[in-house]
């Protein structure tokens, strides 16, 4: 008999719920119901909505593994950061299942889990320097193993997954924006527009996306907006755009890639999809003789297999939780003075 751990994610706009063997790590299901096509007409996630989707889709996916009830030894389910409303829906289903099944529940900061995207179905290769780079979030974390994690470096205003969705909202292009600007900036020249590198001057180690954002956008005033912009013209601002982009992470990186001397380095969460982005760290790495680890791509964006693999860590460390501690959008393990705890 396994030792099944059942997950639950619905921080944002995807419900997954997924089951690993806590012994061997294998992913036994993966189940995920991604509502992106219901929040694009509004070129963005609505929190309301995300919430009664997850209400309807997680029942729906728990429902198929029914038969697989009497092997789960814990619940582990996503509790923050993320949308509350959204969080709240898994968190609900995580307590009303760890009652039932009277197992312990485990719950799971989203960003550990993205870390922890890179060792589905197998160990961790630890130390790491790892960049965070997803919708919410851009953050350079030290991780010593599953619990020790070091935010080096931050964004002082929007993430780059965020600006990725602007620019493609000023653009017209839809949601979310990230593999749409990627893909027409495949086509694109890259030194057509002169977009600024973010905080070049500064010696500050942080990201900021906010001034590279609003100088897309007045370019694309000056050409009479997005309407009257043709095709080409759209292909090689997403192109000048994402240069910016990659030499800003890839700047203050390098001045951490000094100081801290892991061998290993790897971009996680949903712009870890991005080739553009993983080839010019690539090189960074190999500059810096860093071994780069790869996220497999269907696990870069949201997932419950993630959350599984690092509550795998917590379930053999018996480090759980309570139905009275686990609450979302809850900030209990911040208050240890470890940021992303
Ligand atoms: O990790 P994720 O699925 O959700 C959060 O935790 O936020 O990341 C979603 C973000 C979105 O902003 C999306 O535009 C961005 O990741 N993204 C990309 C690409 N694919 C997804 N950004 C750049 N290039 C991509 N190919
Ligand atoms: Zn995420």
């Amino acid at each position: 008999m396994a030792d099944l751990i059942l997950s639950i994610e619905s921080s944002c706009d995807d419900s997954s719920i997924a089951l690993t063997d806590a012994d061997s790590l294998k992913l036994v299901e993966h189940l995920k119901l991604s509502q992106e096509s219901e929040h694009k007409v509004y070129g963005g996630v609505v929190p309301e909505l995300a919430s009664r989707l997850h209400a309807v889709a997680l029942p729906k996916l728990l429902e198929k593994l029914k038969s697989r009830f009497n092997d789960i030894k814990a619940v582990a389910v996503t509790t923050h950061p993320g949308l509350s409303v959204s969080l709240h829906e898994g968190v609900i289903m995580a307590k009303a299942l760890s009652v039932f099944l009277n197992v312990p529940i485990i719950g799971v900061n989203h960003l550990k889990g993205h870390i922890y995207s890179l060792f589905i179905e197998k160990e961790a290769n630890l130390p790491l320097l790892a960049l965070l780079a997803s919708g919410g979030h851009t953050q350079l974390i030290k991780v010593e193993n599953y619990d020790k994690m070091e935010l080096l470096a931050t964004t002082i205003d929007d993430s780059v997954g965020e600006a990725y969705d602007k620019v493609a909202k000023m653009l017209n292009l839809g949601y979310p924006g990230g593999p749409i600007i990627e893909k027409l900036a495949k086509e694109g020249d890259e030194n057509a527009f002169n977009l600024p590198v973010p905080m070049q001057n500064s010696p500050l180690v942080a990201f900021s996306l906010s001034g590279l954002k609003n100088a897309v956008r007045l370019q694309i005033e000056a050409l009479g907006g997005a309407q009257n912009m043709n095709r080409r013209q759209i292909c090689d601002l997403s192109a000048s755009f994402q240069k910016s982009v990659l030499k800003h992470l890839l700047q203050k990186s390098k001045k951490v890639f000094k100081k801290v001397p892991y061998k290993n380095f790897a971009i996680v969460g949903g712009v870890s999809a991005n080739e553009y982005i993983k080839n010019g760290f690539k090189k960074l790495c190999k500059e810096f003789n860093k071994e780069f680890l790869e996220v497999q791509m269907q696990y870069t964006s949201d997932n419950a297999a993630m959350i599984g693999r690092w509550a795998a860590e917590a379930y053999r460390a018996k480090e759980f939780d309570t139905i009275n501690t686990v609450k979302a959008g809850s900030t209990k393990k911040l208050e240890t003075g470890n940021f992303l705890k």
